[in-house]
């Protein structure tokens, strides 16, 4: 096991339904801590840049316009094995085929509004993590 970084955001549906406690609670009793955090609107811009990997997927702008439509919480995660460790508290993309137990079976509305983001891979974890953190504002 090594000690890892990993990227996450608490989606609008979270913010709105004042859920973003709730979701912490899960990801700390899971083994993770948060390591940098911020609660910030995101602009078109932003949003397209970080989501530029499904430009061509159908779904495209309507995740831009959801993940615009109100606050989300941008934050690292530290832990062991903390990309493979967040995607197991998160659980599957689509709430209907997450796991109970996990924060999308709990709290997911639907595939779209699924309350989390976390990384994919050590890699993007990185990339992710550049795209809105300063490394002077990640204090672990
Ligand atoms: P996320 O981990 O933030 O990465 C891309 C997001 O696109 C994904 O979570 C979903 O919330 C969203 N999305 C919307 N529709 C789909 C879909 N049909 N398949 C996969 N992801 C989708």
């Amino acid at each position: 096991m090594a000690l890892e970084r990993t990227f996450s955001i608490i989606k609008p549906d979270a913010t709105r339904r004042n859920l973003t406690g709730k979701v912490l609670t899960m990801l700390e009793e899971g083994g993770l801590r948060v390591v940098a955090q911020k609660r910030v609107e995101l602009d078109q811009e932003k949003a397209e840049g970080f989501y530029a990997v499904h430009k061509e997927r159908p779904f495209f702008n309507d995740l831009v316009a959801f993940m615009t439509s109100g606050p989300v919480v941008v934050q690292v995660l530290e832990g062991e094995d903390a990309v493979a460790r967040n995607r197991e508290i998160m659980g599957a993309t689509d709430p209907a085929d997450a796991d109970e137990g996990t924060i999308r079976k709990a709290l997911a509305e639907s595939i779209e509004a699924n309350s989390v983001h976390g990384s994919d891979s050590l890699e993007n974890a990185a990339i992710e993590i550049a795209y809105f953190f300063n490394e002077n504002e990640i204090v672990g």
